[in-house]
């Protein structure tokens, strides 16, 4: 059953692990699928694999902490497939599992920087999109069990998945029915 024919999908971290997962399972259920991540040759293989197994994808090299980067992430879902329905903010990294005492000011800016303002600026590109088009559209926030619990990460990393998850909430509340 392809349960997402005619659907675009944009999908961050999608080079490796959970994110690429979700790039292929999405293209697997008849997604098009523009698939990035920050790592130009791992995303590459994801590209080629979800075409050469008969689904469409795109790859677009971005970081998310980049807001040129995140446009032109959106942007090329808009120019390529002319809809977004489908963001998945994916794209996450880790913070050693540092304390408040440990953690230095480039850890915390760092991890911050790609786990919740990368989220929020691209979910702000996406709505931007999803609110002009009369179907609407789904964005989907990958967090964390360290966005509920005070543990499972460091300060930085449980901070910015309890912020995630606030955005999350707010969203809901401001644009679902
Ligand atoms: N794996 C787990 O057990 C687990 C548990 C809870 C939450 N999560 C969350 O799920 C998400 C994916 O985790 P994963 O384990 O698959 O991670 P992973 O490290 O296997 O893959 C993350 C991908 O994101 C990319 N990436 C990193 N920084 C980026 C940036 N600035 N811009 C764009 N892409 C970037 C990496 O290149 C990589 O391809 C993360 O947000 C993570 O916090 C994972």
């Amino acid at each position: 059953m392809e349960r997402l024919n005619g659907k675009t999908a944009v999908v961050t971290g999608a080079a490796a692990g959970i994110g690429k997962a979700i790039a292929v399972l999405f293209a697997e259920e008849g997604a098009r699928v523009v698939a990035s991540d920050i790592n130009p040759d791992a995303l590459d293989r994801v590209v080629r694999e979800i075409n050469e197994n008969g689904g469409t994808a795109i790859g677009v090299v971005a970081n998310v902490a980049d807001q040129k980067d995140i446009d032109d992430m959106i942007g090329t879902a808009v120019r390529e497939f002319a809809s977004l329905d489908i963001l998945v903010n994916n794209a996450g990294i880790l913070d050693n599992f540092k304390t408040v005492g440990e953690a230095d000011d480039a850890l915390w800016d760092r991890v911050i920087a790609v786990n919740l303002t990368g989220p929020f600026k691209a979910s702000r590109a996406a709505a931007s999109v999803m609110e002009k088009q009369e179907k609407g559209g789904v964005i989907i926030n990958n967090a964390s069990i360290g966005g509920l619990f005070g543990v499972r990460g460091g300060a930085a990393y449980v901070t910015s998945k309890h912020g995630l998850l606030g955005l999350t909430k707010n969203m809901a509340a401001t644009y679902g029915m």
